[in-house]
């Protein structure tokens, strides 16, 4: 398997353009589905997640033509007739489970393997199928798939989520954009990538309202067509390259982002003690090798809160910021596998419950570190960047399911990776 081979270098510093965002891409991609017409993606970045979904839309019965230098995806899903997805493709990426609400919506049936929990959590689904049941779908569970039935079509609904769900709010949300009559969502997810969703849904044809508050509101219609959609930037890739310019003492402006998508962890990198400010084409971020970070106590939630995405880049970061800081983890309940490996670093982390407690000082070590997820192997490829001599990270193809050209840009950055098959 790959090995990424890091050898602390210099401070990053240099001009990064960042991607379109991974958790926008795959709900729009499912989203082409709702309509025969071909819809157009930019800004679609080349990831094996995007990969695995453009896989599932083809088994589908879909036609996708995706042309990675122009980083565009034309999808076409007229003939998009089966309602099945085979388990090894939906088991290797959970966002597969957002083909099930445009399926239900286009075809009245979907009969999807249940997504297994992974790295972070359990990961269930059941407000997902909440909103399913609440319009009308009859549901299934058997043999470790769920099938989900709705000939006579989808009915409007009054949904509250119990937690603000990005991927209920997702799925429901593209269901129904079809159903016969009005759907409230109440209690939903507010981030960027749902706001992205209904600005694609509502290019296709359909009426969702409120996207971004708490309250959306979508009032079915009858079919809807193709259209261009283009991604908003990445929130999480932006943040992780803020961080890395933070903690290796750099400096690093980064182009195409949406600065309010990135308020929470500019709030707290300037608490840390880094220069974080607009420029004319993004965000640039620098701290001079001799100021010491400053501690600061993180705590993850739903948006406009501190994102759990960026939750183990920052603790990287944490851990040479001399003195306390203690990092809270509320969305996910497992989502601290970065710890084991930066302990092996020399970092000083207790943890306590859903709760880290960093002693930080100057002086992570490289060592050979496996990444076990996305977000924590991106964690792990910072602190080789900090850390005193060379670390060699395996299972480096987690982070090519959310990063990409993370080598390429690092190294464009100056940092001395080397990436061996
Ligand atoms: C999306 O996952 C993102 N993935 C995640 O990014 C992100 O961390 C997460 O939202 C939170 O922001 C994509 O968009 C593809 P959730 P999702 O449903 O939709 C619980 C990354 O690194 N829950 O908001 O799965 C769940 O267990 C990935 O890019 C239920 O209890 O997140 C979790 O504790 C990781 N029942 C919490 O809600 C349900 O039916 C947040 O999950 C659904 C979720």
């Amino acid at each position: 398997m790959d090995k990424l081979i890091i050898r602390a270098g210099q401070p990053l510093s240099g001009v990064v353009k960042v991607d379109g965002a991974k958790n926008s891409v795959l709900p729009i991609m499912a989203a082409a589905l709702l309509t025969h017409e071909v819809c157009t993606i930019h800004d679609v970045p080349d990831l094996s997640d995007a990969a695995v979904m453009d896989e599932i839309l083809c088994c589908l019965g879909a036609s996708t033509a995706w042309n990675k230098s122009e980083r565009t995806i034309e999808i076409c899903a007229r003939n998009a007739n089966k309602t099945d997805a085979p388990y090894e493709l939906v088991s290797r990426m959970r966002a597969s489970f957002l083909i099930t609400g445009p399926l239900l919506a286009r075809r009245g049936y979907a009969s999807i393997p249940l997504p297994g929990g992974c790295a972070i959590g359990a990961r269930p689904i059941e407000l997902h199928l909440k909103g399913f049941a609440a319009m009308g779908a009859q549901i299934v569970k058997e043999h470790g798939f769920v099938s989900l039935h709705a000939q006579q079509g989808l009915v409007g609904a009054k949904i509250y989520l119990d937690f603000p769900s990005v991927g209920a709010t997702e799925n429901i949300m593209m269901a129904a954009t079809l159903a016969g009559g009005q759907t409230i969502i109440e209690n939903c997810a507010v981030e960027p990538e749902i706001v992205d969703l209904s600005n694609f849904l509502n290019s296709i044809g359909a009426d969702v309202r409120g996207a971004g508050t708490d309250t959306i509101r979508i009032n079915g219609v009858r079919e809807l067509h193709g259209a261009g959609h283009t991604i908003i930037p990445d929130r999480v890739e932006a943040g992780t390259f803020m961080v890395a310019a933070a903690l290796t003492g750099g400096d690093i402006t980064m182009e195409n982002i949406v600065w309010d998508h990135l308020k929470p962890v500019t709030a707290k990198l300037i608490e840390a003690g880094a220069v974080v400010e607009q420029t004319e084409h993004g965000l640039r971020v620098r701290r001079n090798a001799g100021q010491p970070l400053r501690t600061v106590d993180i705590k993850t939630l739903p948006y406009p809160g501190f994102p759990t995405d960026m939750q183990a880049q920052f603790m990287t970061l944490l851990t040479i910021a001399e003195g306390t800081s203690i990092v809270t983890e509320t969305v996910f309940e497992n989502r601290f596998m970065h710890v084991g490996e930066l302990k092996r670093m020399g970092a000083d982390i207790k943890i306590e419950g859903r709760s880290a407690i960093i002693e930080g000082s100057p002086g992570l070590m490289g060592a050979s570190i496996r990444a076990s997820d996305l977000r924590a192997g991106a964690a792990l490829v910072l602190a080789g960047l900090a850390a005193e001599g060379t670390s060699e990270l395996s299972g480096f193809y987690h982070l090519e399911r959310g990063y990409c050209d993370l080598v390429s840009k690092l190294r464009g950055l100056g940092a001395d990776l080397e990436l061996r098959p």
